[in-house]
């Protein structure tokens, strides 16, 4: 199973109008679409398409829009509650093509609220230790009907009340199958949407932090989720990125999947001279970047190189990959579906050149879908990606 944790969540709403925007007038909207937002959604919605066990951990009213276009999308998720209505980031496109984006900024996380959000990550990946855990949130298993999960006293929606002693995880509600659900009392993975009860494979950690989280909350999950025997994967920018780097070696992912810009960011080069070199071929810049990281004690680096591919780097080698001649219609969710192409492979056991290509072969396949479409595994294209060693 693949986790995903979206701290900054929002509701994407796409209004289409049927002609060019006026702005300061009236716009009819030709069809307005509400989906899911948030990279690590992004991330379980490609691995729930491919027919691989998925879970989304967020924040989210259980009742609230942003659970139900989850649930109307029928991807598994796991949300904790917060008092706040989730953010809208909107969109208005125009018939030429042009996108007009209206980002609100996150909802704000309490304390308490982030540290229940990280006991049912710790829970749902089964990377618990069992102790003195206390999270509470609601989880929608499949089409089902949500499945409220409780765990030690959050229940009574005191974070940090619980006594330490055995912890229990009830689940009451609808199931996959519709059928109830009544799981009493369980380890972490009891009654698991996916039905894998012994934790995720692989847990990503995508996006951006709300306001009120600390920068280096994906370093203090890494270390927690890496100690539980979890395989980690990070994918994030700006001052969560370089907090994260700050404490290698000790935080140091699994998987690190940085584009350009985030190499850029870690390695203190130039973004644009990094990806003008990738671009006219030369990957050694990128190449040299990602090492360091791996010096860090990280343990691979998918850099993703927009339409020039991605280069993969582990202790075992280097590889690159070029994707294969698409129609460019929109590269909004690209890089997350290149993060769950990687993980797919991963989970199926395959080798390196295999997880860059199926990254690049899903990061290619959301580019060439129109707006905010992720890729089903036959909008991919795997056989198709040209994968090199590099020396
Ligand atoms: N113009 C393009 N043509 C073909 N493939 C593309 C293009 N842009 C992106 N891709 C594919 O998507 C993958 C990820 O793209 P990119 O490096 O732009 O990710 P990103 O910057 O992390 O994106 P995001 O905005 O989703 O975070 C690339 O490795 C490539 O496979
Ligand atoms: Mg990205």
């Amino acid at each position: 199973m693949i986790v995903t944790l979206t701290a900054n969540p929002s509701l994407d709403r796409t209004a289409a109008l049927a002609g060019p925007l006026a702005r300061g007038g009236v716009n009819r909207a030709r069809a307005v679409t509400v989906e899911p937002g948030g990279k690590g959604v992004n991330v379980a919605r490609v691995v729930t398409l491919a027919g691989q066990p998925a879970l989304a951990v967020l924040p989210a009213d259980p009742a609230g829009p942003l659970v139900a276009a989850l649930a109307r999308l029928g991807v598994p998720h796991l949300s904790a509650p917060t008092t706040s209505a989730a953010r809208t980031n909107l969109t208005v496109t125009e018939p030429d093509g042009t996108t007009t984006k209206i980002n609100e900024p996150g909802v704000p996380l309490s304390e308490a609220e982030a540290a229940v959000l990280a006991e049912l990550l710790l829970d749902a990946a089964g990377g618990g230790d069992g102790a003195s855990r206390t999270a509470v949130g609601t989880r929608t298993a499949g089409r089902g009907g949500p499945v409220a999960v409780s765990a030690g006293a959050a229940a009574a929606g005191t974070p940090g009340a619980g006594d330490g002693a055995a912890r229990t995880v009830v689940s009451t509600g609808t199931g996959a199958d519709g059928a109830l659900v009544a799981v009493s009392p369980g380890t972490a993975g009891a009654g698991h949407p996916s039905g894998a009860g012994d934790g995720a494979d692989w847990v990503a950690l995508s996006g951006s932090l709300p306001p009120g989280v600390p920068v280096d909350w994906y370093g203090a999950l890494t270390r927690r989720l890496r100690a539980a025997g979890r395989r980690v994967a990070v994918d994030t920018s700006d001052a969560p990125l370089r907090a994260l780097a700050a404490g290698f070696p000790a935080a140091a992912p699994d998987l690190l999947k940085p584009n350009a810009e985030e190499l850029a960011q870690l390695s203190g080069g130039d973004p644009e001279a990094l990806e003008a070199a990738a671009a006219a071929g030369d990957l050694a810049p990128t190449v040299g970047a990602a090492r360091r990281l791996l010096d860090q004690g990280v343990g691979a680096v998918l850099a993703t190189l927009g339409g020039a591919g991605a280069v993969l780097v582990t202790a075992a080698g280097a590889w690159a990959a070029t994707p294969p001649p698409i129609t460019l219609r929109s590269t909004v969710g690209a890089g997350d579906s290149a993060l769950a192409g990687y993980l797919i492979a991963a989970v199926a056991g395959r080798d390196e050149p295999a997880r860059l290509r199926h990254a690049v072969a899903y990061g290619s396949g959301a580019a060439a879908l129109a707006g905010t479409a992720l890729p089903r595994p036959d909008q991919t294209d795997p056989d198709r990606v040209d994968v090199v060693r590099l020396p």
